[in-house]
């Protein structure tokens, strides 16, 4: 689905499928650079991370693994109450293994800042973060990021695995929802 199929719920189209799909390839080779001869894994948060995670790893040249978290972000507390909980933990033993974890987007930066706390003691060679969106005014913590794909405004954005109440993560461009549809 395109930003032109649901036009009315949308304003901007921020970031669109063609942008996002050069900005992968980019990431890609500078990853496969970065990481040749290492024991490289990739890691996705669940769920908004599927769509990134699916195009990012294709455009390596290379064979790599993936796993996946799944954590319930602040529980049933506020956003800013910083409480993670893992619903899904890894099936990979990160011992020596060179970790990228691949998010869709960093908001506040409270789950990434917990889970590079949890991955922490787990005993991994090196743990880097890629995160395809990145709300820098939005930041309450400070994460270490080494590759961005496109910084953004704080806006409420929904496509390409971003969702509004599980709707929208099926659109291929990222797009600022339009507020007539949750207010
Ligand atoms: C989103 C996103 C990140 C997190 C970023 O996940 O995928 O994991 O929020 O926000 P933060 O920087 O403020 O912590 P969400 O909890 O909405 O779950 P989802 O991926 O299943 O949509």
């Amino acid at each position: 689905m395109r930003a032109t199929d649901i036009e009315s719920d949308l304003n901007d189209v921020l970031v669109t499928e063609e942008q996002i799909l050069a900005k992968l390839d980019e990431i890609a080779a500078r990853v496969a650079a970065d990481y040749e001869g290492k024991d490289l894994l990739l890691v996705g948060v669940l769920k908004g991370a599927v769509m990134v995670m699916a195009d990012f790893a294709r455009a390596l040249p290379t064979l790599v693994p993936m796993d996946w978290m799944a954590v319930s972000s602040y529980g049933a507390g506020t956003k800013s109450s910083g409480v993670v909980q893992i619903r899904k933990d890894l099936d990979t033993d990160l011992t020596g293994k060179h970790v990228l974890i691949v998010e869709d987007i960093i908001d506040s930066g409270l789950t990434l800042s917990w889970l590079l706390d949890n991955f922490a003691s787990r005993g991994a060679a090196s743990i880097e973060v890629f995160a395809l969106l990145r709300k820098p005014e939005a930041a309450k913590v400070h994460v270490e990021c080494k590759y961005v794909g496109f910084d953004i405004p704080t806006d409420f954005v929904v496509g390409y695995g971003l969702d509004y109440d599980e709707r929208y993560r099926n659109l291929r461009d990222v797009a600022v929802l339009a507020p007539h549809v949750y207010s």
